[in-house]
């Protein structure tokens, strides 16, 4: 599932890829993208200890990203959308973040937006009653406020760092946008969303994802 993020990345030209996974996956994940010569990206790996959140993640990030912006995607985001032109308005705004929505069925099991006519005015994790009918998808876009933000946050209920309290800092400060993603997506976190990802990786084509996969691989 790593090689679709890393192909999004990739179609939206961005070659210096920074993946951040937990221990007990770390040596599949090399030995499957080695330095990522073979996909056509440099990568560089950290790990994280403990599941102390989406933001702890980001936050291994610091000595990475160093002043650059930065396009993040959740490893279990599946997507058809190409992020170039969400990239491409991102880089017009003068600082902050964008998130992308994703129109969804089952809005309470994600990050949900509350919103006022074209405004995101707060983002609610996993709330039993959403306020409207989209999921913030698993694909963030920051500019380097993201570390100051990091620090100084508190653990939620859960004892993570929350990707959303980031997201509402950044709205805090009137420095988020967001774009509608407009084809499909899910986040594989059910039984599922995950068939349905797997069932979309097998129809999709794109345009040079048969160079991108590693063939000698997918032909065992
Ligand atoms: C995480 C985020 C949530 C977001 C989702 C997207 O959820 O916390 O805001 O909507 O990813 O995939 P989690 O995977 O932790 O349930």
């Amino acid at each position: 599932m790593v090689l679709h993020p890393l192909h999004k990345l990739k179609e939206a030209s961005v070659e210096d890829v920074l993946i951040v996974t937990g221990r007990e996956h770390a040596g599949d994940m090399i030995e499957l993208l080695g330095s990522g010569e073979e996909f056509g990206v440099n990568l560089t790996y950290r790990i994280q200890e403990r599941a102390s959140g989406i933001a702890h993640a980001l936050g291994l990030a610091k000595g990475f990203a160093r002043d650059s912006r930065m396009l993040v995607i959740l490893g279990d985001n599946v997507f058809s959308d190409t992020l170039s032109e969400y990239v491409r308005r991102y880089e017009q705004q003068p600082k902050g973040a964008k998130v992308l929505l994703a129109s969804v069925s089952d809005p309470s099991r994600f990050g949900v937006p509350v919103l006022s006519g074209n405004r995101i005015v707060g983002i609610e994790e996993k709330p039993k009653q959403p306020k409207s009918p989209y999921a913030v998808a698993g694909i963030y876009m920051y500019d380097d406020g993201l570390f100051d933000i990091i620090a100084g946050l508190r653990p939620s209920g859960r004892g993570e760092l929350e990707i959303t309290d980031v997201n509402n800092a950044y709205l805090a400060d009137g420095a988020l946008t967001f774009d509608v993603l407009q084809g499909w997506w899910t986040d594989a976190g059910t039984h599922a969303s995950l068939f349905a990802a797997n069932q979309f990786a097998q129809n999709v084509s794109y345009s040079d994802w048969d160079d991108f996969k590693p063939s000698r691989r997918t032909a065992q």
